[in-house]
């Protein structure tokens, strides 16, 4: 087994994120207790982990600040810790960027070599599915990575802030897009069969708690 320490280093867990623990992720109060509920389930998920037949992800839905990349990290902290399991960290805007820059020919990175670790790690965060405006070039780059990790069999962990259409009629406010618009019907298809979908919804920990944090 890897040393957890040398997998953590590989992880990519940008330093904002470096604190986030599931242990620190605060049971807030939320409608339908989902923000409890998401932990419950970010937990069980940690504990099953490697599902014994065919493996499945999680697709954390909800609006900003809910704590969604706080949970994703917080599970595959504890994979690589309990578990020795290599994961990833990728923000997907991020990503995307980094692969058309790779397009430049002074650039030292080719495409390949970007994409080889999203699509080979065991565990994969993909953070900020959707963000990107939606191109045929940013679809397809969506559909060549979920259908490889798809075919693999291989776990990956998304977090959104695009809800479906059934979620919307609730909360319609500030919502102009769906999941399925951002990434196309097909790339949302599949990600119901490759991933439990968790739906968080609560005030914006941001504006709630880190707001009073800053003492001046
Ligand atoms: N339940 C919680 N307990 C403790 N800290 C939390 C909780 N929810 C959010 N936070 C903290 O609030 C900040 C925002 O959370 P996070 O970045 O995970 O939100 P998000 O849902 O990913 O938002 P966005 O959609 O904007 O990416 C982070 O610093 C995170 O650690
Ligand atoms: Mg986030």
């Amino acid at each position: 087994m890897v040393r957890p320490n040398r997998l953590l280093e590989a992880a990519n867990i940008p330093l904002r994120y470096a604190r986030c623990e599931l242990e620190n992720f605060d049971v807030m109060p939320s409608p339908d207790r989902s923000i409890e509920k998401a932990k419950i389930a970010a937990e069980k998920f940690v504990d099953e982990y490697p599902m014994p037949r065919v493996s499945f992800g999680l697709l954390l839905m909800g609006p900003q600040g809910v704590g969604k990349t706080h949970l994703a990290v917080g599970i595959i902290k504890a994979l690589m810790r309990q578990k020795g399991i290599p994961c990833l960290f990728r923000s997907f805007p991020e990503l995307l960027k980094e692969i058309q820059n790779s397009y430049s020919p002074i650039s030292q990175s080719s495409e390949f070599s970007l994409l080889a670790p999203v699509l080979d790690t065991e565990v994969l965060v993909l953070d900020e599915l959707g963000a990107q405006t939606p191109s045929t070039w940013v679809r397809d780059t969506v559909s060549y990575v979920l259908n490889y990790r798809y075919s693999e069999n291989k776990v990956t962990i998304f977090t959104t802030n695009y809800q479906d259409k059934d979620e919307l009629a609730d909360s319609r406010k500030g919502v102009t897009y769906t999941l399925a618009e951002r990434i196309g019907d097909q790339m949302r298809s599949r990600l119901f069969e490759m991933c439990k979908t968790i739906t968080m919804a609560g005030n914006d920990f941001r504006k709630a708690v880190k707001q009073a944090e800053h003492h001046f």
